[in-house]
């Protein structure tokens, strides 16, 4: 059956919709290349769309805070802070003597605050059951598809002190 027809004298809303079955599986040559241009005007403009935010992407920037002094937590203990900005909550627990870990508090799957549990030794959100792994940040179990982003801390002499907070961009299957 050939694709293109030659234009018909019929007026076009008759083209456009049929009422005979095999006439609607014909495309008109002008149809088709209407289809084809705008197809490619698209693509253009998703692929220059991407080119620009790749070009114009710029690292963020973190600034370098005093999160917490050392010892001011007991061991398996946790302090609340924000980082880097007043309205982002993250958690600094005490995992042993000498170490640290941070993570924003924000649960990835629907935003939730998570909490340290002491006696599962992981991160947990309370709303759908997801809980992170304390050492990584990884989706432990339930909803959550991305870890928890890390918050960067390093010690300068009596200070933990953050530095940026990294995101790990894998996602569970
Ligand atoms: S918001 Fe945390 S598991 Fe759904």
């Amino acid at each position: 059956m050939p694709l293109f027809r030659r234009p018909s004298s019929e007026p076009l809303w008759r083209d456009e919709f049929s009422i005979s079955t095999a006439d609607e599986r014909y495309v008109s040559r002008r149809q088709f290349t209407k289809f084809l241009t705008l197809t490619s005007l698209a693509m253009f403009a998703g692929n220059l769309w991407i080119l620009l935010r790749t070009w114009f992407y710029r690292e963020p920037v973190y600034p370098t805070r005093p999160v917490a002094r050392a010892g001011e937590i007991p061991v398996g203990g946790v302090k609340i802070f924000t980082y880097p900005e007043a309205s982002e909550a993250c958690l600094l627990i005490r995992t042993g003597q000498d170490s640290y870990v941070a993570y924003s508090q924000k649960c990835t799957h629907l935003s939730c605050a998570v909490y340290y549990s002491a006696s599962r030794g992981r991160l947990e959100c309370p709303c759908h059951d997801g809980a992170f792994s304390l050492a990584d940040g990884s989706v432990l179990q339930g909803p959550p598809r991305r870890p928890l982003p890390r918050v960067v801390l390093e010690r300068r002499g009596d200070e933990l002190v953050a530095t940026g907070i990294e995101v790990n961009r894998s996602v569970v299957a």
